[in-house]
């Protein structure tokens, strides 16, 4: 989207300190609500506006992701995120969101050639897993790996380049799902498994990080299909935290791997990406229905730090559409794996029912969101814990590479620099 295609829905004004009101431009985007530009305000009237959390502030214009917090709406380029968990794969969303339209038979398959042509790792860069620890958190390795790909690839390092940019895009997009799957493989010390061109994006990740050398490993479809179901619903959030720091790094120029490594980063907070584990450790904590009621007393406590992990939303005040999907999934996967009475299960159930009717999760609007279900499901695919963001990481880059290629196809991007409101001390003198 450029200027012209916003609409200047109406004028708002702003007087300081009963000084002459100055008109502010209103921005009206497709759908959703509209907002003041404030971009002149500081020069015209030397007051700034001040919104830590961003609750306020569109920090950009974007055509990838809307969603619509209240009515629990979420959409990629326009499609339903139910639409598109029922009929699309992780590759079609990741081009959707990359491109802008769904790959057509044609398009599909070129992108899938790229894709297959690129997500072998170079040999020095599984040098790197063997100067981490066994234990290392597999975020804290991706991190380092994601950020040391900007020492490969002199072919593609003129961003100036639609191509360029395409290029570089779809490496990350292809190399992200070996990335993680060594950082497992090297913590449990089995050897690196390359990926298998005769396998499509999710079977492949999964034969990657479960398939052993001595044992030929065969995909379960159904568990390929999950992992192709939580890949796209975690694909994009449009400004989230990570995303917004990939945008944020973009902006200055930095290479793209540098991007998504600060994005990578980003995402590893609890409050982020790290929720699903932290889901899962607080239902194992609770452990028994019984233990429930007091869990939900302490989350009430405003005396105690403690949280209901895979509750409530920044933008969700209604239901985050995806935590329904996948609780669907994860009921129907533990039947599969003839699992459907794992105890946390049980647990998750209980509390979701409990805290839906309870005063205090009702009135703050808190619901649960895509984390609250994912952590089971994933834990009864065969994840340890500790790779639940690693595979949020891998989902994500989809989004992220489209927000960096939408970044760097702006004219006239300035870079982030936020204002700040100064607290400290006034001048003084030694
Ligand atoms: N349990 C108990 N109380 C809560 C919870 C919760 N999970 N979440 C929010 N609240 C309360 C909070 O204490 C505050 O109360 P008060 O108004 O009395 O101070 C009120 O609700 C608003 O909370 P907030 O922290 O100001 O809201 P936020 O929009 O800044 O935070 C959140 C959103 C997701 C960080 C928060 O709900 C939370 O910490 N949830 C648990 C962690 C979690 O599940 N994170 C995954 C988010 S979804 C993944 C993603 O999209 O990245």
């Amino acid at each position: 989207m450029d200027n012209k295609d916003q609409v200047l829905v109406t004028s708002a004004s702003l007087s300081v300190n009963a000084n002459q009101a100055k008109a502010l431009i209103v921005l009206q985007g497709t759908e959703g609500p509209s907002a003041i530009d404030v971009r002149t305000l500081y020069a015209n009237q030397g007051i700034l506006t001040y919104d830590p959390g961003f609750r306020s502030t569109a920090s950009c214009k974007s055509a990838i992701t809307y969603i619509d917090g209240a009515q629990g709406i979420l959409r990629y380029r326009g499609y339903p995120i139910e639409e598109l968990a029922k009929h699309s794969t992780f590759t079609e969303v990741a081009y959707l969101l990359m491109f802008g339209e769904l790959p057509k038979t044609g398009e599909l398959s070129a992108f899938t050639t790229s894709v297959n042509e690129y997500n072998l790792l170079h040999d020095q860069v599984l040098s790197f897993y063997r100067g981490f620890r066994r234990d290392a958190h597999p975020m804290a390795v991706m991190v380092s790996v994601v950020a040391a790909l900007s020492a490969f690839y002199q072919d593609s390092q003129d961003y100036n380049i639609p191509e360029q940019r395409v290029k570089a895009a779809t490496r990350l997009f292809a190399k992200m799902p070996a990335i993680a799957a060594a950082s497992y493989t090297y913590s449990i010390g089995r050897p690196f498994r390359y990926p298998d061109n005769s396998l499509d994006y999710s079977s492949n990740f999964l034969q990657m990080l479960f398939g052993k050398p001595n044992t030929p490993y065969a995909v379960d479809p159904v568990l390929a299909k999950a992992m192709d179901l939580l890949l796209i619903l975690h694909a994009d959030h449009e400004q989230n935290a990570s995303t917004s720091t990939v945008r944020m790094a973009a902006s200055s120029g930095a290479n793209p791997f540098a991007c998504v490594a600060a994005g990578i980063a980003t995402l590893w907070g609890p409050a982020h990406g790290g929720a699903n584990e932290a889901v899962l450790k607080m239902l194992e904590e609770i452990a028994i229905p019984e233990n429930i009621p007091q869990a939900i007393a302490r989350a009430k406590d405003k005396n105690d730090p403690f949280r209901l992990m895979g509750f409530g939303h920044r933008v969700y005040k209604s239901h985050d559409p995806r935590a329904a999907i996948i609780r669907d999934t994860t009921k129907s996967v533990l039947r599969h794996l003839k699992m459907e009475n794992d105890p946390l299960m049980m647990v998750a159930l209980e509390l979701e029912r409990l805290a839906l009717n309870d005063e205090y999760f009702i009135a703050k609007q808190l619901y649960p969101n895509v984390d609250f279900y994912s952590g089971i499901l994933l834990k009864d695919m065969g994840f340890p814990s500790r790779m639940f963001t690693a595979l949020f990481a891998v989902s994500r880059t989809a989004g992220w590479a489209s927000h960096w290629l939408e970044l760097k196809a702006e004219k006239g991007a300035a870079i982030n620099r936020p204002q700040q409101l100064y607290v400290g001390p006034n001048l003084r003198h030694l």
